[in-house]
């Protein structure tokens, strides 16, 4: 890939790139809707992601092309003029990382060309959007030779996302995204971010990615929805709590106090918080002593509060992630990411792969009406130098 982008780069700017850069994508093993709950996150950074290349130019302008959308066209705007701007289209992304750089680095005096190339499915809630922030930061880092670190690029991206892009997205992408290594989990805490490595080893047992290849649509707003009706939760639990977040509280302490949130749909929603909370540290033990029967099952109820009180997954994830669960040597099934359209993943046996795909693409197929696409990927390292 990097071969013909290096002479698509020559062709479309007229000089060769000083600068490349890869960011990979991600999947969530477990901990979905709590990294804005202070709660934990067990992420892995994929191999399919972003590649990017840069050079500096001498005078302010910043040019930016995606051979991902060739109709887009070059982007161009000016350094001293970074605002959103809806036609802009995909290069808001690295544009609001742009701007909060400039902002924190007065050495970005110049502009720059950037081309960039992706493998990541579009919308599939593989973190396309915060794989191509952080190839971005790690471009501009590296062409004015910032003293940049990591966890100051993963805040910068996740600003992107609340102030840029108006989604109002927890730490998990960007934090994995900046923070990965090859075949290994993250387990996050994200009311400290106090982090460990984990080894992402299953034995027999591989993670299969299953796309809906759904449109997405309405996600952001409803993800902020889903956000907001959890803040307000947790203000109702504050009446008699004396707590920060969703995160801090054990099953049985919100079993207790639970009816002090009035309203069904929003204590449905604060159960999901803290229950998936609890799953992902018991996941994560479970990992620990390589007990992947019990992981399977935790993903399995996952899926279960992310469809009946999350209620953020709809018929494709839930076809997709439910008819695996009952393919044999599949140990476990949930969807990963926002939900509402994306990807769900499989914990199956590697002998199990082909049956995994033809059962649910046929289940698929027939309730749906069009195919899923599968992918077999390794844990990747976070954003590098190429
Ligand atoms: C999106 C957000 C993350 C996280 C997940 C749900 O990927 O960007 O911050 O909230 O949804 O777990």
């Amino acid at each position: 890939m990097l071969e013909a982008m290096r002479e698509k780069f020559e062709s479309l700017f007229d000089v060769k790139p000083e600068v490349s850069a890869f960011a990979p994508g991600r999947i969530n093993l477990i901990g979905e809707h709590t990294d804005y709950n202070g709660g934990y996150v067990f992420p892995a950074a994929i191999e399919l992601g972003t590649y990017g290349l840069a050079v500096k130019r001498e005078d302010k302008l910043v040019r930016l092309y995606s051979n991902n959308f060739e109709t887009v066209g070059m982007i161009s705007f000016d350094l001293e003029h970074l605002d959103f701007h809806k036609e802009h289209d995909w290069a808001n992304y690295p544009k609001g990382v742009i701007k909060y750089l400039v902002e924190a680095f007065s050495e970005i005096n110049q502009g720059f060309d950037i081309l960039v190339e992706g493998n990541i499915p579009n919308g599939a809630s593989l973190s396309s959007s915060a794989s191509i922030e952080l190839l971005t930061g790690w471009l501009v880092k590296q062409l004015f030779n910032l003293n940049l670190e990591r966890l100051e690029l993963i805040k910068i991206g996740q600003r992107t996302e609340n102030q840029f892009m108006g989604v109002n997205s927890g730490i998990m992408d960007q934090f994995i995204i900046g923070m990965g290594k090859a075949e290994h989990a993250i387990l996050l805490d994200t009311a400290t971010l106090d982090y460990e490595y984990v080894p992402a080893k299953f034995g027999d047992y591989v993670i299969s990615i299953m796309n809906t290849n759904k449109r997405r649509s309405l996600t952001e707003s409803k993800y902020n929805e889903r956000r907001s009706e959890c803040e307000s939760a947790l203000s109702s639990l504050q009446q008699k709590l004396n707590i920060e977040s969703l995160g801090e509280l054990t099953m049985e302490q919100f079993e207790k106090h639970q009816m002090l949130i009035k309203d069904d749909v929003k204590r449905k929603r604060a159960k999901h918080a803290v229950s998936e909370n609890e799953r992902t540290k018991l996941a994560y033990q479970a990992l620990s002593v390589n007990d992947f029967e019990k992981f399977g099952h935790l993903l399995n109820d996952s899926h279960a509060s992310l469809k009946d009180d999350y209620e953020v997954t709809g018929i494709e994830l839930d076809t997709l992630a439910e008819t695996a669960q009952q393919v044999e040597g599949v140990l476990g099934a949930r969807m990963t990411g926002a939900g509402f359209a994306g990807c769900a993943i499989a914990l199956v046996h590697k002998n199990q792969i082909q049956a995994l795909e033809d059962e649910v693409s046929n289940k698929y197929i027939e309730k749906i009406g069009y195919e899923p696409s599968f992918y077999h990927v390794g844990i990747s390292d976070g954003v590098k130098i190429i």
